[in-house]
């Protein structure tokens, strides 16, 4: 398996040792703020400024943490392994490019991006951003976080399929298993012949689609896992 193609989803779960909150656990993200207040274009239209102050918080926080053991792994993984090595990320920090991969799929964006509600032009956005910020390449004040929203789809799909069909390794690490499409990777790439493993705190919403799991915090069960696979 030297050369075996490893697919790996990331959640908020790997950056929780850095000091980033997760969204589902106990005083997690989604148990201070409302969903569809702060994470959907209906709530970005009802009330901009509490939807940018809250991607302005996180923004913030995202930008006073460093990658921790897990991030560093993978992009050990990725320097080190001969096949190819594709990151799949939940997250919106930048946490495993900071730790040096390179190939990263932002899947439900990014906050280093803006982008433009009326005419789609995207620039890097600010640490702070504000509701009337007026597009770079349209001038409509209609600038938002480029992250995905519910409701909205995911990024890169079509490169997603493609990559977890020609997985060897699919690997889950430190996502609850709640949020679909990503939720459904794990049984897809599986059928398509990838050996499945769940890297995960505590066993996920779909731990049945995984033929391999290892529970514990990522920090201690990723660089392990990695040592071995680059020992195979
Ligand atoms: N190591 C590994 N896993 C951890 C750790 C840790 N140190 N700490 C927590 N976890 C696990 C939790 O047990 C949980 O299963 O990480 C998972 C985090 O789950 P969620 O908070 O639901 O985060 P995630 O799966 O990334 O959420 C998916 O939901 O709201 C949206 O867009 C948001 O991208 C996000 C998506």
């Amino acid at each position: 398996m030297a050369s075996a193609k490893l697919v790996i989803l990331t959640g908020a779960g790997i950056s929780a040792e850095s000091g980033l909150s997760t969204f589902r656990d106990a005083g997690g993200i989604w148990a201070q703020h409302a969903v569809e207040d702060v994470a959907t274009p209906d709530g970005f239209a009802r009330d901009p400024d509490l939807v940018h102050w809250f991607y302005n918080a996180r923004r913030q926080a995202a930008a006073d943490v460093s990658p921790n053991a897990a991030h560093h792994a993978l992009a050990r993984l990725e320097r080190e392994h001969k096949g190819e090595v594709v990151i799949i990320t939940q997250n919106v920090d930048a946490l495993h490019e900071a730790a040096g991969s390179a190939l990263v799929i932002h899947m439900h964006g990014a906050l280093s991006g803006a982008l433009c509600a009326t005419c789609d032009y995207r620039w890097p956005a600010p640490l702070a951003m504000h509701t009337n910020d007026p597009c770079p390449a349209c001038a409509a004040p209609t600038a938002r976080p480029d992250v995905v929203w519910f409701g909205e789809t995911p990024y890169q799909m079509e490169a997603i399929w493609s990559h977890l069909e020609e997985a060897d390794i699919f690997a889950a690490i430190g996502t609850s298993g709640n949020v679909y499409p990503a939720a459904a990777f794990a049984q897809h790439a599986g059928r398509a012949g990838a050996h499945t493993v769940e890297l995960n705190l505590e066993a996920s919403a779909n731990v049945r689609d995984f033929a391999e799991l290892r529970h514990g915090p990522a920090g201690v069960t990723v660089p392990p896992w990695v040592d071995e696979l680059l020992n195979q």
